[in-house]
């Protein structure tokens, strides 16, 4: 089993050691457009591999015919957004590189499923669908693993027992948007509204939608090791057929009455990738939110296609 990561810099990196050290595949080709990046950290890899006496593979390449017969692709190549730099910048910016990486995908993995992670995520695993021309099961977008075990931290913060279990369900946009859901995040068996007082709840909500920005505030980057456990989550459910429910962003065609948009669901994930999208059964206030959420991820969609019509 092969995994291909295009972008071998603070996330690409992580998720490999996380590969690595999981044994989850047999090889990993690290592909940077700055090579000698990715040559330093392969070779830091392949020691850590030695010494973890770990039975997978790394190997760096400028050629990105060494992805061929990958099964699964990881984009986590692009810029972060710098001062001054407008959304729509940032967007135009991504996109080519986004381009000019699933141009290749398409002619040495044509048969990989796709795991889109460079930002604004949920714009971006848009624009790798259209422009691969895949079946939507196998582009999936890693956004929502992450929040939801940010959501988790922020609960587990608040636990007297810290040995119960949490599962937290974010949903929505990648981003401002996202919605971390109280009632489908759960102690136990009890939900996170039932279990506590109101203003814990927002400051549950608050601290999930701020779990990123507040890291950047320390490191003055943005997140790497969280990042790379989610996509490693996702690697896992899709390499060894798992059928688990993760949270993802996935392009939808009606569901949740949503379509033409790829946004954070819960969706079951096994070795066709996206397999099968269960939809929540979402309270009226939470369906209007994820609507405005995907309403506002049209409009950059939009920019995105027309991006995309003036051949970036
Ligand atoms: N082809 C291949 N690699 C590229 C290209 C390209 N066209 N353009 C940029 N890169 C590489 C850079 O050389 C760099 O090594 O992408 C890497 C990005 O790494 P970092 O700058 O360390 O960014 P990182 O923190 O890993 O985040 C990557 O994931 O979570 C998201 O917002 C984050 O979009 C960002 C992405």
């Amino acid at each position: 089993m092969k995994v291909s990561i295009i972008g071998a810099g603070n996330v690409g990196a992580s998720a490999c050691y996380l590969l690595i050290a999981k044994e989850i595949c047999q090889s990993v080709i690290l592909v940077d457009i700055n090579h000698s990046i990715a040559q330093g950290k392969a070779i830091d890899l392949q020691q850590a591999s030695v010494a973890l006496v770990s039975t997978t593979r790394i190997k760096t390449s400028n050629d990105y015919k060494d992805i061929e017969k990958s099964d699964i692709v990881v984009i986590t190549a692009g810029v972060p957004r710098r001062e001054n730099m407008s959304r729509e910048d940032l967007l135009s910016t991504n996109i080519k590189i986004i381009n000019e990486i699933v141009s290749n995908i398409k002619k040495f993995a044509p048969n990989a499923i796709i795991i889109t992670v460079s930002n604004p995520l949920d714009v971006m695993n848009y624009a790798v669908l259209k422009l691969s021309g895949f079946e939507r099961r196998k582009v999936i977008g890693m956004g929502g693993i992450l929040d939801s075990a940010r959501m988790a931290h922020a609960i587990i913060k608040r636990l007297e027992n810290k040995s119960e279990i949490v599962n937290a369900c974010v949903i929505g946009a990648h981003g401002e948007q996202m919605l971390p859901l109280l009632s489908h995040s759960f102690v136990g068996k009890k939900s996170v509204d039932e279990l506590f007082d109101k203003r814990t709840c927002e400051e549950i909500i608050n601290d999930t939608k701020l779990g990123g920005a507040k890291i950047v505030k320390f490191l003055q980057t943005s997140a790497y090791y969280a990042p790379a456990a989610a996509i490693c989550i996702l690697i896992e459910a899709i390499l060894k057929n798992k059928k688990e429910m993760l949270t993802c962003s996935a392009y939808l065609d009606g569901e949740y009455g949503i379509s033409g948009v790829s946004i954070g669901i819960p969706a079951i994930i096994g070795k066709g990738g996206i397999e099968k999208i269960e939809e929540l059964p979402l309270n009226k206030e939470e369906l209007k939110m994820l609507h405005t959420a995907a309403t506002e991820l049209k409009e950059q969609i939009d920019i995105a296609d027309k991006l995309l019509k003036e051949n970036v």
